[in-house]
């Protein structure tokens, strides 16, 4: 039964009652980690108490054990998502591996003069792994700007497509400006036009749950520890057909069907990218923490997520020379901001003097920061744990920046 009582959620997380340096945690750092509820944490010692062995490997009962709970993670991960029967979850360490293994398997693929289009709003992590496979293979990257509103700039967007478009990658929900991509038209247009799609959902699934079945993106990724689960352990979504096509992207035990010194054949999907000893425990902790968001009334999530947005935004809309970037409405709980008077990493030093925990740089998205020519922002990013006193905190502790540099 699904249910919004925020006091008791927040009692679900038992790092959000602890102090820093004498005052209450304000963890609006949301996008960088997100905070694990102790379900998550039980699972995790449960597990290595009781239940730990290697998978997929012994025949006695603890490894029998935990094959089974390990591949029970990614149905439970699967239903959540909504996969279908074509896609295929595959375990990695996270967004950033993800993605690399999809261009590394597209590498035997792609052809010189080939283009692949991404935009500027993107994280490093999906950005530099095309940037080498264009290098490699000569392939033509496009960037594609944001409006002042830090929305894509979708008639840009589109009008990048031609006969030689093989490609489209882009975030779901942008990490420094909260934007949420239109999805539905974006994978739509590209699927018309026979080009794969890549969407990053790392910050997409923190703020509710995502229909990964019915998007019609062909490849999905994510990490776990943004989403209330373990570091180290995150998921590759992808048609299975397409996936067997690719090579193997690391090599050894597990992937394999025959190994002789004549040569080797390789497994198909999903132990076919699950070489040697996988993140056993973070897949069990990860299916722990969909679970947990099972539980979770999203509608009434979002709604408090919402309204702390437009509170803080604008309280602090009311401080002298502070600048927003992304200002769309359709956006998640991110406020990315600069003070004229003062530097990110001062803000950032003295709301943690408050315990405000926010991230100040470039928030791994140096080309979003070259296209508003700046070099850092603020960023607070909320979850749908944190409450009114948090925004107070963050408010509190800006006009203390003001104060000292305004
Ligand atoms: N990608 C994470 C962030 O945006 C680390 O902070």
């Amino acid at each position: 039964m699904a249910s919004f009582d925020l006091q008791a959620i927040r009692e679900d997380f038992p790092i959000l009652s602890r102090e820093v340096d004498g005052k209450p945690l304000s963890y609006l750092d949301n996008g960088a980690t997100a905070q694990k509820p102790r379900c998550v944490v039980d699972k995790l010692a449960t597990f290595f108490s009781h239940e730990n062995a290697n998978i997929h490997r012994g025949v006695h009962y603890l490894s029998r054990h935990a094959t089974d709970a390990y591949e029970q993670a990614r149905e439970t991960i699967s239903e959540a998502l909504s996969l279908t029967e074509e896609q295929q979850l595959i375990f990695v360490r996270g967004a950033t591996e993800a993605i690399n293994l999809v261009t590394n398997g597209l590498a035997s693929e792609l052809q010189p003069g080939n283009e692949i289009i991404l935009t500027v709003m993107e994280h490093h992590a999906n950005f530099v792994p095309w940037q080498i496979l264009a290098e490699k293979n000569e392939l033509k990257l496009h960037f594609v700007p944001v409006l002042d509103d830090g929305s894509l700039d979708l008639e840009d967007w589109k009008s990048r497509f031609n006969e030689n478009t093989k490609v489209a990658a882009f975030a779901h929900v942008s990490n420094v400006l909260g934007t949420v991509n239109p999805l539905a038209e974006m994978t739509a247009f590209a699927r018309e036009r026979n080009v794969l799609t890549l969407v990053d959902g790392a910050q997409a699934l923190p703020h509710g749950p995502v229909d990964v079945g019915g998007l019609g993106c062909d490849f999905y990724v994510f990490s776990g520890h943004k989403v209330y689960g373990p570091d180290g352990i995150g998921c590759l979504i992808g048609p299975k057909e397409k996936l067997n096509t690719f090579p193997p992207y690391q090599s050894g035990g597990d992937m394999i069907e025959i190994v002789s010194i004549d040569g080797t054949t390789f497994r198909e999907v999903p132990e076919r990218f699950e070489a040697g000893t996988p993140n056993i425990s973070g897949a069990i902790g990860l299916a722990e923490a969909f679970r947990y968001m099972a539980e979770i009334d999203w509608h009434a999530a979002q709604v408090h997520e919402q309204s702390l947005l437009k509170y803080a935004t604008e309280e602090l809309a009311k401080l002298n020379g502070i600048k927003f970037y992304g200002t769309t409405a359709d956006k998640v709980g991110v406020i990315s901001y600069l003070l004229e008077s003062a530097h990110p990493h001062d803000v950032g030093t003295i709301l943690d003097s408050e315990g405000v925990a926010i991230r100040v740089g470039h928030h791994c998205a140096q080309p979003l920061m070259r296209h508003f020519g700046i070099a850092a922002t603020a960023r607070a990013s909320l979850a749908f744990y944190n409450n009114q006193e948090d925004v107070d905190a963050l408010i509190r502790g800006m006009k203390k920046v003001d104060k000292y540099f305004g």
